[in-house]
């Protein structure tokens, strides 16, 4: 499965740097071309001589070393994947905020596929708030955590924070590249956030979703090899991303983009209703304690698109605040579509505008899949899986 894979390792200064000697062995046995970065303190636990005789490669250390014509850290984002191990504390808070003050930083900032972090540390500061902060930051961008195991800790005491054993973060790279591959080919293009209807120059009416799902559902599907096109209430990065304001201007771009994709999910909370006679100019108050906005309806994309004789599979999202799954499978035969992914949007830990969902998968034939409660991006790479099996 790794072999011939491109994999880079970066190596940060921790003591477990001394078990990735016998990672880079693993990986090497198992036919992959092993790169090596690490950040300054990583040498003062692993020496450049022995990374370099067992990944048989140049180990770099600084931003600086200019090799032909290609920058380091540019020229080191080619690998298939890059694990981050051990990963220290203060790496975690660095990636999570976009600081680059070191090769291994500014390679995982310009770095656009699959990024493996195994932490190690020492428990309290596994347990610190702002380490979790960052963690949680990391994993809802797309990050592949392996959490630390419960051990013997090199400073003496017994706790959470020992990085997992090299043979387990083989097999943790494994299963990504291997999931890295289950999509690829697949044109999907996603649709995220809420619609702004505009009233005048300075109103609109919206709604509360954040477009995390979308957002998420993008990440896991490029990160699973598909060609992606998030088309967006909100500018977004590492994407092919269309902006889109009002229902009208995301049904245009969803239609032209019908037919060269092979699956167009609507995760967007598309306004049923917009406004009859937009006012060019800023409504001004008047003496009337009331005043009435006439509301027209949207069109319907997701029905429409459900209805076109030659079109790919169609995938949309519900959100209800009662009687969900009767709702749900009432809302699939309206609509016509392939799939829907139903979410309770009374529960205030799940659903709009937070990290976590819990959801159901109903097909056409009303068979319904219920999906325990996980970060979004779980559930995103749930969704996929469930969806193209
Ligand atoms: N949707 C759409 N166009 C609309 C409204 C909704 O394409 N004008 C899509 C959403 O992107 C979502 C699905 O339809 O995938 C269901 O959205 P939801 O708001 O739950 O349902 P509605 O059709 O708006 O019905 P209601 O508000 O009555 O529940």
């Amino acid at each position: 499965m790794l072999k011939d894979k491109n994999i880079l390792i970066g190596i940060t200064g921790g003591i477990a740097a001394y078990k990735i000697c016998n990672l880079i062995r693993l990986y090497k046995k198992a036919g992959a071309n092993v790169s090596v970065v690490v950040t300054p303190n990583a040498l003062n636990f692993v020496t450049k001589l022995t990374l370099q005789s067992l990944s048989q490669n140049e180990v770099y250390s600084d931003c600086f070393e200019i090799d032909e014509y290609k920058p380091e850290h540019i020229a080191l984002t080619e690998a298939d994947i890059f694990v981050i191990a051990p990963a220290s504390a203060n790496t975690i808070s660095k990636l999570a905020n976009g600081i680059c003050d070191n090769l291994l930083l500014s390679t995982a900032c310009a770095y656009q596929k699959q990024i493996l972090i195994v932490p190690a540390m020492n428990t309290g500061m596994w347990n610190n708030k702002f380490i979790q902060e960052n963690l949680v930051k990391l994993k809802n961008s797309g990050y592949s955590i392996l959490s630390p195991s419960e051990g013997f800790l090199a400073c003496g005491t017994n706790g959470v924070g020992r990085m997992r054993e090299p043979e387990e973060i083989f097999e943790e790279t494994e299963r990504i590249l291997n999931s890295t591959k289950k999509l690829a080919g697949k044109k999907i293009l996603i649709t995220a956030g809420g619609t702004k209807e505009k009233i005048d120059p300075v109103r609109f009416i919206t709604n509360a979703s954040s477009g995390k799902m979308g957002l998420a559902l993008a990440q896991q599907a490029q990160n699973m090899g598909a060609d992606v096109t998030l088309v967006s209430t909100f500018k977004a990065h590492g994407f092919n991303n269309i902006v889109t304001e009002t229902a009208f201007e995301m049904e245009k771009v969803v239609k032209e983009n019908l037919k060269e994709n092979d699956c167009i999910i609507m995760t967007a909370a598309v306004a049923d209703y917009r406004v009859r006679n937009y006012s060019e100019q800023k409504i001004k108050k008047d003496d009337s304690d009331s005043m009435t906005l006439e509301l027209v309806k949207n069109p319907d994309i997701l029905k429409e698109i459900s209805e076109e004789k030659e079109r790919p599979m169609v995938v949309g999202f519900c959100a209800e605040s009662e009687n969900l799954l009767e709702n749900a499978k009432s809302k699939i035969r309206k609509k016509g579509c392939d799939y829907i992914i139903a979410n309770d949007i009374s529960r205030c830990d799940i659903g709009f505008n937070t990290d976590e969902n819990e959801v159901y998968i109903i097909n056409k034939n009303l068979q319904t899949k219920h999906l325990d409660k996980a970060s979004k991006q779980e559930i995103a790479k749930k969704i996929l899986e469930e969806i193209f099996e």
